[in-house]
């Protein structure tokens, strides 16, 4: 097969060489400026983030200050050097920024056909006249807002009712083609709600399926994430299956050949087309999601869907056209790829099945290829344009994901303008572009990932099982109070918990100090070992463990995994951790005397632990003190009790002695603070509020004149967000929503004040405003929630009081309150205000709640000031494109945890050590280098080795 690939490829290139733009054309020059731009990496991935921001760059001063800040320190072009010498005068800003602002135009304009269907007629007849065939897309990514979606569906539902002005004729090759994007008609598609979101993507697609068969326009579905295939390709299933689609053929799908699982979605769609006797058409691509993908099942530790070798995508991409052109009788082939070499093969297998002209077709993007798609028609095969319209601004994001395929180093385009040689271009695919995966210090546990069905099945049978057996009773000791823990959805006891009293903790104490010599004993070795062994039985009860979070503190279905996956973190972290950090030092001997530094055990450890990271919170700081050589009373927090139990288990099924850890619920106000500064008690490890956390530290000042007993407290935050007058709204606005009220707001890094720059303050306030409906109030169980309720009625009673001052508080503006809020839970209404001044309580104190504060500031400047206005540090957002701001940002903001363009909740160990400045927290990091040796006291000993002049030469 692969000579007259070859063979072939050669003719081709002879007869394409005269058709490539020569040097009396515009276009060519246009092409050779585009490939000096893209020369140097560096530059290229600086002029693509200026190209990105652009659009939101809405001042003079805004586009030449961007301009500089991006290309000011790299090599360049004369060309651009001179264009950059504009933009120190003001003088010259003007016409700087107008140059600028054309040669983006000019770069938009050549990938981007008209504003509009109707705005550029003559244009698209013209191309029509040329023999190209067009799908035309509207513009713009996942939308934020029902009405944006609302927005996108009017748009095609009007383009289709127009289509007489279009249509010519109802022939096939005539009719109107549109493609659209399944994410822009509904905002905030849930993976977790497979079903719900599979329903709602169908009634959005239905009416403009239903209109399109009426008026004969053909509608081609776009693929996307990963994330989504599930999603769009059942509700496409649906859709075809719908009695009166089922004989409709002018639709299409597309299927992307870098996916692992391509071969399989083509046979599926095979079975599909038998199924409703009717054809339809696949648009095979190679995906444009490459790093997208690539990244994100890098961060949440999941397998990588697509290939890592280009060449692997390329082989895919043959097997499929054949396997599709094999098939034509189920469905209608279209082949979407600008490389010449795909094309050949094609060309080849078309004529080996016998496929006529009329039976398949090809695709290119408007503006990528124009020499290719000339010659492609001259040859006698069918070329379609993907044509897309739109303004510029939400044009963007296309627009850059175009020149990224312009000038990858991997894409065919790159190496054809660069001459590499034909025999190259055109041979089989070599592997040379491996993808080096990264080497982790600990293997991370993967995320759940609930776009497959048997994760969620699951994670639905864990919670029926625990549902089936409530409440659960602990304990059997007639003389200890039963306390209830309740299911804050719905109030019911779901267990009885026995608390211990004064006594009962004095005796645990006793018996904990007692342990210690024989644990101490144990080697750090052994410890990791039984460590390593709990987060490998965490994993193996992950579905139990994070049903039972959703039951017992109400988290929804993404969070309470993401804290089971945390706990294992911790454990393969600190086991890791512990062979460099625990145990004998180096330190340096020198002759006739010896030197060593030994970490080991403090005593006891108390580890009082919070109920929103019930978990995690309480498996990180029990294994880190027991891998440090201490025994541990753990206390968990009441509303939590279950959970920490489970915990418990699993810490002594790991090898964890009966005698070194012990299991101690009890009432924190009443018994607790009676006993914990206890001289048995070495150390406390605590997280919790800010009061208890500085009580604790108040009576550990100076125990029984005899310690200074540590206590390491996290004790929360009133953690900020700053947008910047750049941002891009559509990237931005998810992480607000996420950072303030996933949880409901109840996470000690979640967003409480979100600074907005003057600028965009209004316009930035509609679309969150807009957006916040889209996030779902629903017990934590079900599937379609994204905010379920508070913990308990305490923390209810508190925040309906706030809520009720702030309605009467005539120095707040309430912008935001949900309407449809549970009932029979300690649900509260999502709530957003306008606050005009820094020291009311909203912009100082910690609520758990979702609630969220908002302010105007003047300037950049301004931001940093007011977000440093706290008496905490522990996290913070700041959001921005301004290079030379994100800069300033990381030296100025009093945090222990800054994100730069993300959300400020969600540290992974070892990625993001966690722990705050100011009365956020004392001690290290939890999940960083340095945590455990806190644990430890370090104990040097140094050793005379002459004795009478004599040196052992031994040491
Ligand atoms: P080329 O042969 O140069 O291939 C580039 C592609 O190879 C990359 O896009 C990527 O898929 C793959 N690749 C690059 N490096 C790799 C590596 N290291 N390992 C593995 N694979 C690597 N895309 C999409 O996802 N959904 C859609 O709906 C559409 N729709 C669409 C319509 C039309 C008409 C066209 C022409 C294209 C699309 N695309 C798309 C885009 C398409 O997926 C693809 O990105 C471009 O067409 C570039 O691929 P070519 O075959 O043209 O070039």
């Amino acid at each position: 097969m692969e000579d007259p690939i070859l063979k072939r490829g050669d003719e081709w290139i002879e007869k394409l060489t005269p058709k490539l733009p020569t040097i009396l054309n515009p276009s060519y020059w246009e092409d050779q400026l585009v490939q000096s731009l893209f020369a140097s990496h560096e530059f290229q991935n600086q002029l693509f983030r200026f190209v990105d921001v652009f659009p939101a760059l809405k001042t003079t001063e805004n586009v030449v200050e961007h301009f500089r800040a991006y290309l000011e320190n790299l090599e360049l072009s004369p060309r651009v050097e001179s264009l950059l010498s504009l933009t120190t005068s003001p003088l010259t800003q003007v016409m700087c920024q107008r140059l600028i602002k054309f040669s983006v135009e000019k770069m938009a304009k050549k990938y981007i056909l008209a504003e509009s269907l109707f705005s550029n007629k003559a244009f698209i007849k013209g191309l029509e006249y040329q023999g190209y065939r067009m799908s035309f897309d509207i513009l713009g990514e996942a939308t934020l807002t029902e009405r944006e979606a609302k927005n996108y569906s009017d748009l095609y539902l009007s383009m289709i009712d127009r289509s007489d002005e279009i249509n010519e004729s109802q022939e096939p090759s005539k009719i109107l083609n549109l493609s659209l994007k399944s994410t822009a008609l509904i905002p905030h598609l849930s993976m977790v709600d497979h079903e719900g979101s599979v329903s709602k993507l169908v009634e959005a697609l239905l009416p403009i399926l239903m209109k399109a068969k009426e008026k004969h326009v053909f509608i081609n579905i776009d693929m996307e994430q990963t994330d989504f295939h599930e999603i769009i390709y059942d509700a496409f299933e649906v859709c075809l299956l719908h009695e009166d689609l089922i004989d409709y053929e002018d639709i299409g799908i597309v299927v992307q050949a870098y996916t692992k699982d391509s071969e399989q979605r083509c046979l599926k769609l095979f079975e599909l087309s038998k199924k409703r006797e009717t054809s339809f058409a696949i648009r095979l691509v190679k995906g444009a999601y490459w790093d997208y993908e690539i990244a994100m099942a890098r961060q949440r530790g999941w397998p990588i869907p697509v290939f890592t070798d280009k060449s692997k995508s390329d082989e895919q991409y043959d097997k499929l056209s054949t396997l599709l052109l094999e098939n034509t009788k189920l469905i209608y082939p279209a082949f979407a790829t600008h490389n010449l070499r795909s094309m050949v093969h094609i060309s080849l297998e078309v004529e080996k099945n016998e496929v006529g002209s009329k039976g398949f077709e090809f695709q290119m993007l408007y503006g990528m290829a124009p020499a290719f798609g000339e010659f492609i028609l001259a040859e006698g095969y069918h070329c379609r344009l993907y044509c897309p319209l739109g303004e510029m601004i939400p044009g963007m994001g296309y627009l850059v994901r175009r020149l990224l395929e312009n000038s990858s180093n991997t894409g065919f385009l790159k190496k054809f303008h660069a001459g590499v040689d034909l025999k190259v271009l055109f041979s089989k695919p070599d592997s040379l572009d491996e993808l080096k995966l990264d080497t982790h210090t600990y293997s991370k546990a993967p995320l759940l990932n609930f776009t497959q069905t048997e994760v969620r099945e699951q994670f639905e049978n864990a919670l029926m099982e625990w549902e089936a057996n409530f409440p659960i009773c602990i304990g059997e000791h007639s003389h200890l109070e039963k306390v209830n823990v309740f299911n804050p959805n719905n109030k019911e006891c779901i267990a009885e918990i026995e608390f211990l009293k004064e006594k009962d903790l004095l005796n645990v104490f006793e018996k904990a100090d007692e342990a210690f010599v024989s644990w101490k004993k144990v080697s750090v070795k052994d410890k990791a070992k039984m460590i390593a062994r709990c987060a490998n039985i965490l994993e193996e009860k992950r579905f139990k463990l994070a049903s039972l979070m959703s039951l017992e503190v109400g988290k929804n279905w993404e969070e309470a995994d993401a804290d089971v996956v945390e706990a294992i973190d911790f454990c393969r972290f600190y086991a890791k951790q512990s062979e460099k950090e625990l145990g004998l030092q180096e330190v340096i001997s020198t002759m006739g005397e010896s030197n060593c530094l030994n970490y080991e055990g403090r005593g006891v450890t108390l580890v009082i632990s919070p109920w929103n990271f019930p978990l995690a919170i309480l498996c990180g700081m029990t294994t880190a003190s027991l891998l440090a050589g201490n025994t541990v009373v753990m206390k968990p927090a009441e509303q939590s009790a279950l959970i920490a139990y489970e915990l418990y288990k699993i810490l002594l099924d790991s090898g964890v002695p009966e005698d070194v850890l012990y299991y101690s619920p009890c009432d924190g106000e009443k018994v607790l603070s009676k006993v914990c500064d206890h001289a048995l008690v070495k150390q406390i490890a605590f997280t919790g509020s800010k009061e208890v956390g500085l009580e604790l530290l108040q009576k550990s000042l100076c125990v029984e004149n005899s310690m200074i007993r540590p206590v390491y407290a996290e004790m929360g935050g009133k953690n900020s967000a700053y947008i910047d007058n750049d941002t891009d709204f559509d990237e931005v606005i998810p992480h607000v929503l996420h950072s303030a009220f996933a949880f409901a707001g109840q996470k000690c890094s979640a967003l409480s004040r979100l600074f907005i720059h003057k600028d965009i303050k209004d316009e930035f306030m509609e679309r969150l405003l807009e957006s916040v409906p889209t996030y779902q109030l629903e017990i934590s169980t079900d599937k379609k929630c994204d905010v379920g309720p508070l913990i308990d009625e305490t923390s209810f009673e508190r925040v309906n009081d706030l809520l009720q001052v702030l309605e009467e508080d005539a120095n707040v503006k309430q912008c935001y309150k949900s309407h449809d809020v549970p009932k029979q839970g300690y649900f509260v209404p999502i709530s957003i205000y306008e606050v005009g001044d820094l020291k009311h309580p909203l912009m100082q104190d910690e609520f758990f709640a979702p609630i969220l504060a908002i302010m105007c500031v003047d300037s950049f400047e301004d931001g940093m000031m007011k977000m440093n206005d706290s008496s905490f540090g522990l996290t913070a957002s700041i959001f921005s494109r301004h290079p030379v701001h994100i800069e300033q940002a990381k030296e100025r903001l009093e945090v222990g945890n800054l994100y730069i363009n993300r959300g400020c909740t969600g540290a992974v160990v070892g990625r993001q050590p966690f722990g705050g400045l100011k009365l956020s927290g004392t001690g290290r990091k939890a999940g960083g280098t340095g945590y455990l040796q806190q644990f430890a006291v370090a104990k040097t000993v140094t050793e005379n080795t002459c004795r009478h002049g004599f040196v052992s030469h031994e040491t």
